[in-house]
């Protein structure tokens, strides 16, 4: 089976969130399976300068709405081939995959995004140059959004997928990018890519696409509603036998406390009192006072409203007060940063906010936080609240998505059967549900046995990817059979 994965940021070459920790794993489990799966990725100057080795696969030139590229041909770490399209009048500038240097995205992303789509149809169809053809294109997000639909006017099209892992980014444009995209005319309607009177990318998928799969089954459900489905709960609603929810998995090997190089001591299930030297490293590097007792909150997150920054920030003082010690990490809404740094100022050595991304740090706020905090308003799926579980720290959760499909709510109930994993508060609660679960997690914390036990609840789940990578398989295999 051959399957193209068509994504805009793989890890570890180019990483904004969750799509490319999932670009990476995913593909790596197909590949695992005997699945020749090969990654497709936009040429941006951090995935060229990892890959010095990388070879010329082939050219596309004289492309009428595109500059000629050149397709390279490399390695992923894990082994998994991967594609490079090098257009450096698209990709090579400084900032990053979507914005500039001060996070204004690129005045040219439709065109951007628009040759990546282009190059994955033109290589799932009979106009390849190349002899290996895809069974199933894998287009993700509204990046690849175009894929499916250029597909469709391509001659032997090979079936294509599309993966939703956030629907409130959709690749939005002004429609007169119908015609400079070279995308025919007919499909600018309601039944095709229109949305509200503008070009969508991700409309496109979700319309073209024939199979749709969003990244945990809450999920799924969720974009059906008028609350979560930004407008395109219609169509999915109408498409609602073509969709599935498969939940994401993690890469053990990256996220393993046992064997991880950015922390200060590996533990495991058995040992966990190593976890506190995690601790105490974790608050001497950010600078909060060193005490093995107090409870330490950890967050590592986009700065946005989705991710319920703004919740967090104002019980801050109220966990402060617990006592409690809180370490935040992320980037995102300048406001949010702000108010982030301010508090750190204020509740020096009892608040600690990093604001940058950091790989390294986010491990080990992950192995030296008590409590990670995850109150997103709505979360596809989420990966931090698995990564968490995994290391012993119990998560706060709301009840949103992914969030839902991979917590268990510590209750008597769940605790005396084994499955209690963290703290999940009710949807709509808002700061007070927040708050509430926050403190039923201090008072969890304060009690040894009900500690550990949550702590091995959650270790000893598998977040692997086997099960979701053998759903997508399955999902492959049906489309190649029709
Ligand atoms: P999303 O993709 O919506 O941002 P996810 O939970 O799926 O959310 O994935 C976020 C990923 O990005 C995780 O691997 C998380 O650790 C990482 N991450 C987010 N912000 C930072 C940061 N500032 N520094 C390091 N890693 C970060
Ligand atoms: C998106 C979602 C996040 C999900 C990630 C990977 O960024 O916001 O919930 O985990 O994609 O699928």
């Amino acid at each position: 089976m051959r399957v193209l994965f068509v994504t805009s940021e793989v890890a570890p070459l180019i990483k904004t969130g969750g799509l490319a920790d999932v670009s990476a794993a995913l593909p790596a489990a197909l590949h695992d399976m005997g699945v020749d799966v090969r990654v497709l990725v936009p040429g941006y100057p951090q995935v060229l300068k990892a890959l010095p080795h990388i070879k010329l696969a082939t050219r596309f030139a004289g492309l009428p709405e595109f500059p000629d590229v050149n397709l390279l041909s490399g390695t992923l770490p894990d082994g998994v081939p991967l594609w490079v399209i090098d257009c450096p009048e698209m990709y090579s500038r400084g900032g990053g995959a979507y914005q500039d240097e001060h996070g204004v995205d690129w005045f040219d992303n439709a065109q951007r995004f628009g040759l990546l789509s282009k190059v994955a149809a033109l290589l799932g169809s009979a106009d390849t140059p190349l002899e290996w053809k895809p069974d199933v294109v894998h287009c993700n997000d509204w990046q690849a959004g175009l894929t499916p639909a250029y597909l469709h006017f391509l001659p032997a099209p090979a079936p294509s997928v599309m993966t939703v892992h956030n629907l409130a980014f959709q690749g939005v444009f002004p429609s007169h990018l119908v015609a400079e995209l070279g995308l025919p005319g007919e499909c600018f309607q309601i039944n095709g890519v229109e949305y509200y009177g503008n070009l969508s990318f991700l409309k496109a998928g979700l319309y073209y696409a024939d199979h749709i799969t969003t990244v945990s089954p809450s999920y799924a459900e969720e974009i059906q509603t008028e609350a979560l489905g930004f407008g395109l709960q219609g169509l999915l609603t109408h498409r609602r036998a073509a969709l599935s929810g498969i939940l994401n998995g993690i890469n053990p090997h990256e996220w393993n406390p046992a064997a991880d190089s950015n922390i200060a001591r590996p533990y495991n299930a058995k040992n966990l009192k190593n976890k506190d030297a995690n601790k105490r490293e974790l608050q001497q590097r950010v600078g909060l006072h060193i005490d093995p007792k107090i409870p330490l909150f950890g967050l590592v997150s986009r700065f946005t409203h989705q991710k319920g920054l703004d919740m967090v920030l104002e019980i801050a003082p109220h966990l402060v007060a617990l006592p409690a010690q809180l370490v935040l990490l992320g980037t995102g809404e300048a406001a949010m940063q702000r108010t982030a740094q301010e508090l750190s100022h204020r509740y020096s050595g009892q608040i600690s906010t990093y604001v940058g991304f950091d790989e390294g740090l986010s491990h080990l706020i992950e192995a030296g936080a008590d409590i990670f905090l995850m109150p997103s308003r709505f979360e596809p799926c989420g990966l931090n609240q698995m990564y968490s579980q995994r290391y012993g720290t119990p998560p706060v959760v709301h009840a949103t998505g992914g969030l839902i499909d991979s917590v268990v709510d510590c209750n008597e109930a769940t605790l005396a059967s084994g499955e209690a994993s963290g703290f999940v508060f009710g949807n709509g609660l808002g700061t007070h549900g927040l708050l509430v679960a926050a403190l039923r997690a201090v008072v969890a914390y304060h009690d040894k046995k009900i500690w550990r036990a949550l702590q091995r609840n959650g270790m000893g789940k598998d977040f692997g990817w086997d099960k979701s990578a053998a759903a997508y398989c399955s999902i492959y295999e049906r489309l190649m059979q029709r």
